[in-house]
């Protein structure tokens, strides 16, 4: 079986974007891949964070991930920090990436230019290459991620492929499976820009943990343009486009299908079945979120999947210390 690796990091509530680009296809993959999915949580202290809320986040998350049809017994799911060898493979796989090609990562100059005049951390810009580490540390095939982490992948083949050309056959180079409909959701209130968690205007946004009637709001308040014709066109109306392929991506109808449907009607009566749509989404996952986080299931998981994964990781880093030469002879 082939190997799927994918990771969220825990600096905010998830989106809906969160759940479109990444997590949704996790799930239509777990009956045909082995899947390790886990919470990126050393990603997240690259900016300062509250410990309090970090830890909440982190259960917020492991319980979503299950809410949206996560399968515990076909998915390992653990934390990365509880896994030491992310952080000793980051090290290694710094020793074999360059300050250039760091540098060229765009997430990165967003982030920076984001933060002009403040101090950025060193992780900020080392932070690919733990990336890179998540996921040859469990030589995966495959990476479910959204658009935006493309670059990011593409950076992990090249230093997977770097340390097996120096060092002999020893990584395996995975690649990204992006979804062809949906890898890229755009704020609402600024369809230019993606849909983050850590945006400042909370209208542009979806938390799926937000009140149904505020999705509800927030859909029916989404920017648009000033015609009224439900039709795709991603450069002339981005507003709209992307109020589509939410709905195609959550109705499983085609875009065709969805202008077919809207012909003649105003954007009015769309955006209000959209936010039927995407609460009918929702509040499952919601009444679900809500069983598991009082429960003790979460706990349950998170041991059996740190049990499972701390092997694999131990042995595989333990070779890749010995392939260059460090410690004694094994
Ligand atoms: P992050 O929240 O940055 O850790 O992202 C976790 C996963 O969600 C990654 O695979 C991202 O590519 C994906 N993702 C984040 N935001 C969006 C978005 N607006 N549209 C589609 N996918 C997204
Ligand atoms: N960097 C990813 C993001 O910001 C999260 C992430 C960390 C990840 N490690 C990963 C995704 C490994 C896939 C595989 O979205």
């Amino acid at each position: 079986m082939k190997r799927m690796v994918s990771g969220i990091k825990p600096t905010g509530e998830l989106t809906l974007g969160n759940y479109i680009g990444a997590i949704k296809n996790f799930i239509e993959f777990q009956n045909e891949y082995e899947m390790f999915i886990f919470i990126a949580d050393l990603h997240a202290l690259t900016k300062p964070q509250d410990r309090l809320k970090l830890r909440k986040r982190i259960k917020d998350i492991t319980a979503l991930y299950i809410a949206c049809g996560l399968d515990p017994d076909k998915v390992t799911i653990f934390i990365q920090s509880e896994i030491p060898a992310h952080s000793q493979l980051a090290y290694l796989l710094e020793c074999h990436s360059y300050i250039g090609e760091l540098g060229r990562m765009t997430q990165y100059k967003d982030q920076i230019s984001k933060q002009a005049g403040e101090s950025i951390t060193a992780s900020l810009f080392t932070y690919p290459v733990l990336m890179a580490a998540d996921i040859i540390l469990y030589d995966a095939d495959f990476v479910p991620v959204g658009d935006d982490q493309k670059q990011h992948i593409e950076l992990t083949r090249n230093i997977a492929q770097r340390f097996n050309s120096r060092h002999g056959d020893f990584f395996k180079v995975p690649e990204p499976v992006i979804p062809k409909q949906g890898a890229r959701i755009m704020d609402l209130q600024d369809p230019l820009n993606k849909m983050s968690k850590s945006d400042d205007s909370d209208k542009g946004y979806i938390l799926l943990l937000d009140d149904l009637n505020r999705i509800k709001n927030k859909i029916k308040g989404a920017v648009t343009d000033s015609f009224s014709d439900v039709r795709f066109d991603l450069e002339k109306k981005p507003g709209i486009s992307n109020l589509m392929t939410i709905y195609s991506t959550l109705t499983k109808k085609s875009i065709k299908e969805i202008e077919d449907k809207y012909r003649g009607k105003g954007y009015g009566e769309f955006k209000s079945d959209l936010a039927d749509i995407v609460v009918a989404t929702i509040k499952p996952i919601q009444e679900k979120y809500n069983n598991i986080i009082k429960s003790t299931k979460i706990d349950e998981i998170l041991d059996v999947g740190r049990d499972k994964i701390s092997k694999i990781a131990y042995k595989k880093i333990m070779k890749a210390n010995n392939k260059l030469g460090l410690g004694r002879k094994r």
